[in-house]
């Protein structure tokens, strides 16, 4: 597999992605099957995600649940570049995080990032951005987190809260290192060079706000992690701990190998997609099957390099039982892509109709989530 058409930096995802390379390339740890018992002891059954291997890759998880069972408590933090639309692939790590929270009953700080989308989307004004966080959150709220312990903050509203704390990050990280993590070019606005220390804030806001170290965990994709080693290096000039990472890979999309991206509307499902557009995305979708019906039942299909198996796998299968049978029926060629697609068809469906009728509900609970300097000051002890 050629590697070198793999790009995956926090502002591109491109080419087939070989997620042990970024283990290596990142120098990040592999989730080992000892580190999966010891999350199952806390959690009982294990998230599908993990026994799935969606999330795949960490840091220091090991070391938050050695303190949580010693008795200390950590905080999860992730968050969204409100630029558009949610596809479904944005949901998998919001799903997962929802999952820890109620497991782990921990505050959950959720950044929304519209001074970066802003500044790197020529297309985005601020009333836009402003737009998209109130309906992305719409999305989050209806994943049932937890009110009271969900803080979605969009940096312009936080922004007195975030700038001292940015400053202090900014003053450690320089040009040259910043270059390298983030591949700066000349015509990189100013705005975007500063922009890594606001998304690093909430990696020290708990201790910031209490007082007390307490460290956090943030779940998010994987194409997030240089602001993370960006951070880690700052974090002990600063007195505060790491914070600790748990990887997740991308969902593939309905086309040929990218990831699911919101610029090939086609290929993505988005939550506010009626059933009958997200079927005919479906039905149009790219497959690991043959060209013909006699040659799938002959030689059978691939599910290994099929959209229609990856949805179910990532997300729409539950049971591993089941997802190994329709494995086990592509390969042998007795399940037809045509029918394959119309059952996924029919998952998709069901989701789309319950998440959209819990997010427009959402519409009047947005306060409870939506916070400002204001209520972060309520905060500090
Ligand atoms: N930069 C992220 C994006 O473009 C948004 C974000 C901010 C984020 N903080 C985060 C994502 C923490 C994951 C974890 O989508």
């Amino acid at each position: 597999m050629p590697v070198e058409n793999m790009i995956v930096t926090p502002w591109e995802v491109k080419g087939e992605i070989d997620y042990d390379k970024l283990i290596e390339q990142f120098g990040t740890e592999p989730i080992t099957p000892e580190l999966l018992e010891k999350i199952r002891r806390h959690t009982g059954e294990l998230h599908l995600q993990l026994r799935r291997k969606i999330f795949f890759s960490h840091r220091d998880l090991d070391w938050i649940l050695g303190r949580y069972e010693g008795g200390e408590r950590f905080v999860l933090y992730t968050g969204r570049g409100p630029s558009g639309a949610v596809h479904i692939g944005h949901l998998l790590p919001w799903i997962f995080t929802r999952h820890l929270q109620e497991k782990f009953r921990t505050r959950l700080y959720f950044q929304m990032t519209d001074d970066e989308k802003f500044l790197i989307r020529p297309d985005l004004t601020l009333e836009k951005t402003e737009y998209y966080t109130k309906e992305n959150s719409l999305d989050l709220i209806a994943l049932g987190f937890q009110p009271g312990e969900t803080l979605i903050m969009p940096d312009t509203r936080c922004a007195r809260t975030f700038y001292n704390m940015a400053l202090e990050i900014a003053k450690h990280v320089n040009f040259s290192t910043g270059r390298a993590v983030f591949g700066f070019e000349e015509s990189s606005n100013i705005g975007i060079v500063f922009f890594p220390a606001i998304q690093a804030v909430p990696c020290f806001l708990e201790s910031m706000l209490t007082g007390e170290k307490v460290p956090t965990l943030i779940p998010a994709a994987i194409d997030q992690d240089p602001y993370w080693r960006m951070t880690r290096d700052v974090a002990p000039r600063l007195g505060y701990p790491k914070p600790a990472q748990i990887h997740g890979k991308f969902l593939p999309s309905l086309g040929r190998k990218e990831k699911m991206s919101a610029s090939l509307p086609e290929t993505a499902i988005y939550t506010t997609d009626s059933p009958e557009t997200a079927e005919r995305k479906i039905m149009n979708a790219f497959t690991g099957g043959r060209a013909t019906v006699e040659e799938q039942r002959r030689l059978g299909a691939n599910p290994e390099i099929c959209p229609i198996y990856f949805y179910e796998y990532f997300l729409f299968v539950e049971d591993d039982a089941q997802i190994g049978r329709i494995f086990q029926d592509c390969r042998s060629g007795k399940l037809l892509c045509g029918d394959h697609k119309r059952s996924l068809a029919e998952s998709v469906s069901k989701f789309l109709v319950r998440h959209q009728e819990l997010r427009e509900k959402a519409r009047d609970r947005l306060d409870e989530y939506l916070v400002d300097d204001q209520f972060l000051e309520m905060l500090r002890r």
